[in-house]
Formats: structure tokens, C-alpha cells, sequence
């Protein structure tokens, strides 16, 4: 069957890359998570002292660029692909909220955006891709035969949030996470640069009550009724 690109958007904790990774698992597509990326990018400005609180210098930044490249491997225990910087493995720690919470600053950023775009792009030369993102339909892969635009309620993604977080063992306040979910919402909606917005020929889901085998048998029909058209 001819491969397709799939593009899946939509608000943070919206549960983009558990349908993303189900989906091309299912159809033996490769799954990249194009928000580890800019959360990458992220805990690479931490470590080599961009950051000063919240402040960040870009123009540091903008210097070790050219130094930063992120990778993934498929984990065949969680079937998701961990990221990896340089080679190193970052994928427990990109998710922390020191990283959840900076990353918006810096995934606004035109130089920052430019480098994970191309990246992106070149990642799905062949097609045969699901990735998942803010602007996957709308800048990476405008031609995208498939896109998905998944939305839920901020309240329900923070729940969803916090459970993760609780399960890895994080101590964390749900206040603080729903207050950094609508924070995000903000600065990924309000950016000049890709500010993520729906495709005119995107699908929209709202998952707020749908269970994950629910979601995933709606998204397999739509590949189904999309490739076999
Ligand atoms: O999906 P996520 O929460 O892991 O994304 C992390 C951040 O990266 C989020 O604040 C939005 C940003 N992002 C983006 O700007 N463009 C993308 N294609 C993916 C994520």
C-alpha cells in the first residue's frame, strides 16, 4: 500500500503521542516527537548555561546550535522512541517540569524552529511517518494526507499530567501543573513564529471523554478511510 504522512496537532498533554505511537506501530510507520526536540533543545540550554531562572541568553544559545543534535531509538519495551542528545540518553529527563516548564520559550525561538523543521522534514523524505506536534500540519508537512488536530479540556489534561508525573514518582502540584498546561497553551498559540493553530484540512478530535482503545479505533478508521480512498 503507498505510504502516507500523518500529522497529528493539537494543545500539550492532549495525548498526541500515545495515538501518534499506537497508529504507527499499528501501520509500521515511523513515530517521531517532534515536542522531545524542542524539549531537548531545552535541557541543553540548562545544562550549558543559557538559563539564568527563567531568562534565557539567546545568543548563547544561538552559538551552541550547530553543537546540539537530537536522535531517537525505538525502546522495544515501551515501543516509543527515546531521545537522545549527542548520543546520550535524555529521555527521562526532558520530561521533568524544569524542562515543561522553559520549553515554550525556547521552541519560540525563529532559529531554534528553523534547525528542528529541517530536521523534521528530512525525517519524513519517504513518507510512511505519524508525527506529532504543534505545527506538523501546518509548517513541516503542509501536503500531510492525513491531519489530525486533537483538542480536551485543560483541566482534563492536567489531570492526565499530573498521573503521569505521580507514576514516575515526581512530586508535584496540580495547581502548578494546570497553571503551566494554560501557560503553554498561551505562548504556543501566541508565538510569531508556527504558533499552532489548526490546519484548514485538519481532523479535529476532542478526546476529553474518549478512553485510549476509543481514541485509537476512531484514528485507525480515519487511516483506513483516508489510504483507502
Ligand atoms: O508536546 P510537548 O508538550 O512535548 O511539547 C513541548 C513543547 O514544544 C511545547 O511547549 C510546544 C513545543 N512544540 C512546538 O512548538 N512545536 C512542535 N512541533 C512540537 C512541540
Amino acid at each position: 500500500m503507498k505510504k502516507i504522512t500523518i500529522a497529528i496537532d493539537g494543545f500539550s498533554s492532549c495525548g498526541k503521542s500515545t495515538m501518534a505511537k499506537d497508529l504507527a506501530r499499528e501501520i509500521g510507520y515511523i513515530y517521531i516527537d517532534s515536542g522531545a526536540m524542542y524539549r531537548a533543545v531545552t535541557l541543553f540550554a540548562l545544562q550549558n548555561d543559557c538559563f539564568e531562572g527563567d531568562q534565557l541568553d539567546v545568543e548563547r544559545l544561538r552559538s551552541l546550535m550547530p553543537e546540539i543534535h537530537v536522535s531517537f531509538r525505538l525502546n522495544k519495551e515501551t515501543g516509543r522512541p527515546d531521545t537522545y542528545i549527542n548520543k546520550v540518553y535524555v529521555e527521562d529527563k526532558i520530561r521533568t517540569m524544569e524542562v515543561s516548564s522553559r520549553v515554550s520559550i525556547v521552541a519560540a525561538i525563529d532559529f531554534v524552529r528553523t534547525a528542528m523543521v529541517a530536521e523534521q522534514q528530512a525525517m519524513g523524505r519517504e513518507k510512511g511517518i505519524v508525527m506529532d506536534g504543534r505545527d506538523i500540519g501546518t509548517t513541516v508537512f503542509p501536503d500531510a494526507e492525513m491531519k489530525i488536530f486533537l483538542i480536551a479540556s485543560p483541566e482534563i489534561r492536567a489531570e492526565r499530567r499530573y498521573k503521569e508525573l505521580t507514576e514516575k514518582g515526581e512530586v508535584v502540584n496540580f495547581d502548578e501543573i494546570l497553571e503551566n498546561v494554560k501557560q503553554r497553551d498561551y505562548i504556543d498559540s501566541h508565538r510569531e513564529v508556527s504558533p499552532l493553530r489548526q490546519a484548514a484540512d485538519a481532523i479535529v478530535l476532542d478526546n476529553s471523554h474518549m478512553t485510549i482503545p476509543e481514541q485509537n479505533a476512531w484514528l485507525m478508521a480515519k487511516y483506513q478511510e483516508i489510504t483507502s480512498a
